[in-house]
């Protein structure tokens, strides 16, 4: 083992230890492939310039120092040398403790959300970035929003899609419309009312975002049922793990057909990531199809399918508000799930109109707001994917 100051290399590793006692450990292969020089990087986009396969298998730090400027020095075996911030290794540390840091934070809520609903006026947040921002920023942590003052004029959804991201056209078109008719191709479209769902399973990718715009809802009822899918899943998994594992790894069908449309996707109710965490939550009892697995897998899934669903009825889960003209409710389709109660159509109009859109966009402007209006990041280097 080379040492130079408070810098160890060998064995394949850079190990520093920091005047403070932080350690510090990173692969030699990794550092290298950190390297943001210019010949490694382009010096406008940052896009790296060289394949993996350039680099020499048997790669390893020459030598390494940290200079006055607090930066991490390391020339390497096959003559490259390549400079570190020690900031930016500090933030890109790799220990447990630092890692599970940057864990997707996300906060679990139910019925008592109502005194503290996330909601934007949407003038101003057109108006106002940091509005915008901080509407964003409630929206990533719950799985929804509410925006109001949305214009009531009929395609008006679409527009908002538009802007928080880019419209999804799907067979329904651009926009649908949410409102009891006659002949309805969807149980949506009648008056009935709607246990807890997340819409269109049956598609690959399912839509990322729905929007739901109310345009007129005077007749009885129709209240609007929101549920956090994560913490349904979440109490599954504290209460049993056992039926948490069989929904998160068997997969089950969902359809819908029409007759210009044959629509299936075979995905896994509760879906989690490389982290253990939960990633997303499918449920819709309407397009629910067939599970395909063997005999003695379905009996015990079925069972831990019916649990799931009682958890999803739960009232306390449930938040419930009632959508006015000019309400539009914004939902992480992975994520909360939605429902109405029934309404009366003989009584009053009940009008929405729908969209979808992918996630991505809605990130990304989130993203874009903390940098344009210096707001700290709060977690950091957050892992941010969903
Ligand atoms: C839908 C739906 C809810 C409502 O159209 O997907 O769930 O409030 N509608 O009518
Ligand atoms: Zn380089
Ligand atoms: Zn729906």
């Amino acid at each position: 083992m080379k040492e130079a100051g408070a810098v160890r290399l060998g064995d394949g590793y850079v190990d520093l230890s920091q005047p403070g006692g932080l350690r510090l450990r990173f692969a030699d292969y990794w550092l290298r492939d950190n390297c943001r020089c210019r010949s490694c990087r382009h010096a406008g986009n940052g896009q790296k310039l060289y394949a993996i396969t350039d680099l020499p298998a048997d790669l390893s730090a020459s030598e390494a120092a940290i200079t006055e400027s607090n930066t991490l020095r390391v020339l390497w075996s096959d003559g490259h040398c390549s400079e570190y911030p020690m900031a930016w290794l500090v933030e890109h540390d790799l220990a447990a403790v630092a890692r599970s840091k940057r864990l997707r934070q996300v906060e679990l809520w139910d019925r008592g959300l109502i005194a503290q609903l996330p909601v934007a006026d949407w003038p101003a947040l057109l108006a106002d970035p940091v509005v915008e921002l901080g509407w964003l920023e409630r929206y990533h942590a719950l799985g929804f929003g509410l925006l109001r003052s949305v214009p009531c004029e009929p395609g008006t959804v679409a527009e908002v899609g538009d802007r928080l991201g880019f419209v999804r056209v799907t067979n329904y078109g651009r926009l649908f419309d949410v409102r009891s008719v006659l002949n309805p191709s969807n149980l949506a479209y009648t008056a009935v009312g709607l246990g807890a769902h997340s819409d269109n399973p049956y598609r690959h990718p399912s839509p990322g975002v729905q929007l739901l715009h109310c345009l007129e809802s005077d007749a009885p009822g129709g209240d609007t049922l929101l549920i956090d899918g994560f913490h349904a899943a979440q109490l599954l998994r504290d209460g049993d793990p056992a039926a948490f594992d069989l929904l998160a790894r068997v997969p089950m069908t969902f359809r819908y057909s029409d007759a210009a449309t044959d629509l299936v996707a075979r995905q896994t109710l509760i879906s989690i990531d490389a982290d253990g965490l939960v990633r997303a939550v499918h449920f819709n009892n309407r397009s629910a199809d067939w599970l395909d697995a063997p005999a003695e897998l379905a009996a015990d899934w079925y069972r831990a399918y019916r649990k799931f669903a009682l958890l999803l009825q739960r009232p306390e889960l449930e938040l419930v508000f009632r959508l006015n003209p000019g309400d539009c409710v914004v939902m992480q389709n992975d994520r909360t799930l939605h429902g109405r109660t029934a309404f009366d159509p003989g009584l009053g109009r009940r009008h929405l109109q729908g969209c979808y859109i992918d996630g991505d966009a809605m990130q990304s402007r989130r993203l874009v707001l903390r940098r344009s209006t210096g707001t700290a990041t709060p977690h950091g280097m957050q892992r941010q994917d969903q």
